[in-house]
């Protein structure tokens, strides 16, 4: 694993590091199941396969850049399909899982231990960039946007799934489910902090599309994610699903860097 060069974490950047350094081990007990038992290339809590959604097209000799890749069950379904993967994540603890199970999956590919708004990476080093609920809610959009297409080659493309404006919305503060009523202001997204948790990150629609032309990125699709009736999931339960059965939860950006 390469050891991150002297910069200069964002407040936020180093509070998500300790918190994602302390809860790692218990979300790779609570999620690893599910993030297996998807095969890795699944988007979103309620894992819907990249086999049918194709928000990253083929990957075959493709420079792949996971930004946030946690355990790298992504990366290493990608590397299976024949990518060119490299993983970067925040947390060192995250990596540590991502390192074991590359070693049981008899898997090789770097891992950086980096923040996703200021990476080690050449200009144009990457012909997709993506996470799934990855660096792209965990870190500030207005870094993040503009680093992403730093490393992307003319034509390349920047997928990421995250939580909707909509269900942030929704969502009271400290509230274990969104709700029917919008109860957060519109219009002040962008931080979203809970006490003790990693702090998110979400802007209104207009504002990602702004922020996407000024960085070179045309937006190619959203697509906006709903549930089979019967989904299941260790991240949510039937409240959950009953609202994303009904509303946008989760969706993901699919864009692609103009020359
Ligand atoms: C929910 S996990 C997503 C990983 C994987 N797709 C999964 O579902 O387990 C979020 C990951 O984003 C990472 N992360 C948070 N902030 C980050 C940042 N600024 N740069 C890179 N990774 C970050 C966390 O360390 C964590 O591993």
């Amino acid at each position: 694993m390469s050891r991150e060069p002297e910069r200069t974490l964002s407040d936020h950047a180093a509070h998500n590091r300790e918190r994602w350094d302390q809860h790692s081990a218990d979300y790779q007990l609570a999620h690893g199941a599910q993030l297996a038992a998807s095969g890795g290339a699944a988007w979103g809590v309620w894992q819907l396969p990249e086999s049918q959604l194709r928000a990253l097209g083929d990957v075959r000799g493709r420079d792949v850049l996971e930004f946030g890749c946690g355990g790298a069950q992504w990366s290493i379904a990608l590397a299976a399909l024949g990518a060119k993967v490299t993983g970067l994540d925040n947390s060192a603890r995250q990596l540590e899982h991502a390192r074991a199970l590359m070693a049981k999956a008899g898997v090789d590919f770097p891992l950086v231990h980096a923040s996703a708004e200021s990476t080690p990476f050449a200009d144009a080093s990457f012909d997709i960039v993506f996470c799934d609920h990855g660096a792209m809610s965990f870190a500030d959009p207005h870094a993040t946007v503009p680093e992403a297409a730093r490393l992307l080659r003319p034509g390349g493309l920047l997928a990421f799934s995250m939580h909707t404006p909509i269900v942030d919305i929704a969502w009271a503060s400290g509230a274990d489910h969104p709700t029917a009523q919008l109860t957060r202001d519109y219009w002040e997204l962008h931080i979203l902090e809970e006490p003790g948790e990693a702090v998110c990150f979400q802007l209104p629609y207009g504002s990602w599309i702004r922020l996407f032309a000024a960085s070179g990125l045309r937006v190619e699709d959203l697509l906006e994610l709903r549930p089979p009736p019967d989904a299941t999931s260790s991240y949510r339960d039937e409240t959950d699903r009953a609202w994303a059965l009904r509303w946008p939860m989760e969706h993901i950006w699919r864009l692609i860097r103009t020359p």
